[in-house]
């Protein structure tokens, strides 16, 4: 049963452009914010994971600071490339957004602390380079613990606010603030579907940084190419059982629209699902020639694509959940072309600008400008 005065009026205001280049900027912002939260989310994990599959080797060690002096800038590129579709998410669906997240106030207010918190784990991790991990790895985990749960919040947020109807049961129950939405039979699996896939893209960020050391350091480069690439490739494995569950779980009228009910939408499917297949191959192929190029290059291209679509995926699905109520035509719109190219320009300079700093940071790849060379030795622990 839905409360009518549960959603609020749409906001009188004119959108200053048009609906569709706010849907289009929703989307593309979206895309770029969770590539950059599946470096940082990704990165951490496998900072754990080089850590213990290394044991008490230097590479390990090695691996484990590398990783960790990339997670201050990415988590706040996450951050600041989460800033845009949170803009774009409120001109087009605050009436949802915001009741969404009254009635989830205090774990939503939270994730501000969790995020604060996780970013001194970073740093903390980041100074203690070139010693012995020790305690920087419980703050590691400590840190990509309360990551995982903003990103939980996120999946609670953004599924309350596409289905009206349980609000007013939930808030009426309990108007404290204090409610998720832990009823959401699509809950788990969406979020799963999230964090497999950062973990997959955490294995390609040691993919990148396998080709960033390969003429300095080979025997360092080929424990990163192996153990990012198979762990891209099993994150993979596990992203194809995930989406199936998730699917599933879908109401039956919103699954069908990937299964031939609306073209574009099984369109995507089908080059998220042939996508990720075939990059499981190619990067096995890639590890056994030791193809950098396909690794680094062909692997991380066809993975964008298949990003872009389930972005794309994300957004149909929050549409059809909204048909009832979601009304674009309702939007008066009066663009304001006195500035809007302006904005379109500083835009996409912006992104260019945003890769320009990433190549020259070496973020992805090398080694910061200036930063302390970590060979194996500096770790003080003993060769593998
Ligand atoms: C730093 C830790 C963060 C993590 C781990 C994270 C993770 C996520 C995840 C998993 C989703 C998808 C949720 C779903 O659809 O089920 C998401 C969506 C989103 N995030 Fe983040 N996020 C983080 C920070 C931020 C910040 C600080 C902002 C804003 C300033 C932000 C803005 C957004 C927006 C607006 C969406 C939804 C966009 C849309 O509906 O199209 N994120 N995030």
């Amino acid at each position: 049963m839905i409360e009518p005065n549960m959603i609020p009026n749409l906001d009188p205001n004119p959108l200053p452009a048009p609906f569709w280049v706010f849907k289009v900027l929703l989307v593309v912002t979206f895309f770029l914010h969770i590539v950059a939260m599946n470096l940082m989310l990704g990165g951490a994990v496998m900072a754990i994971a080089a850590k213990w599959r290394a044991k008490d080797t230097s590479y390990g060690t090695q691996a484990f600071f590398d990783i960790a002096r990339k997670l201050p800038s990415l988590l706040p590129a996450t951050i600041t490339l989460g800033v845009a579709p949170l803009l774009f998410v409120q001109v087009l669906y605050g009436q949802y957004f915001y009741t969404s997240s009254i009635i989830m106030a205090w774990p939503w207010f939270l994730i501000l602390v969790l995020i604060t918190l996780a970013y001194y784990g970073f740093y903390y991790v980041s100074f203690r380079s070139g010693q012995q991990p020790g305690k920087s790895g419980r703050v590691m985990w400590f840190s990509a613990i309360l990551l995982f749960i903003v990103g939980f919040m996120f999946s609670n947020n953004f599924t309350l606010s596409q289905t009206p109807s349980r609000w007013s049961d939930k808030y009426f129950s309990d108007p404290s603030g204090w409610n998720l939405n832990l009823a959401e039979p699509t809950l788990i699996p969406r979020y799963l579907h999230f964090f497999v896939a950062a973990v997959a893209v955490g294995g390609i960020l040691l993919v990148f940084m396998a080709m960033a050391n390969w003429k300095r350091d080979r025997a360092y480069a080929r424990l990163l190419l192996n153990l990012g690439g198979k762990t891209f490739m099993y994150a993979t494995m596990a992203q194809m059982v995930v989406g199936l569950i998730f699917l599933v779980t879908l109401p039956r009228d919103m699954r069908m629209l990937f299964m031939g009910d609306n073209a574009l939408a099984t369109a995507l499917l089908l080059v998220g699902v042939v996508g990720g297949i075939a990059a499981i191959f190619l990067m096995a192929d890639a590890l056994r020639k030791e193809n950098l190029r396909v690794a680094g290059y062909l692997v991380p291209g066809i993975l964008g694509v298949v990003i872009l679509s389930m972005s794309i995926m994300r957004d149909i699905l929050r549409d059809a959940y909204l048909k009832p109520w979601f009304r674009p035509e309702q939007f008066t719109v009066q663009t304001q072309w006195s500035v809007f190219p302006l904005f379109l320009v500083v835009f996409v300079a912006g992104v260019i600008l945003w890769f320009v700093m990433l190549a020259r940071f070496g973020l992805l790849g090398g080694k910061r400008a200036g930063a302390r060379a970590t060979s194996p030795d500096s770790t003080g622990a003993k060769q593998s």
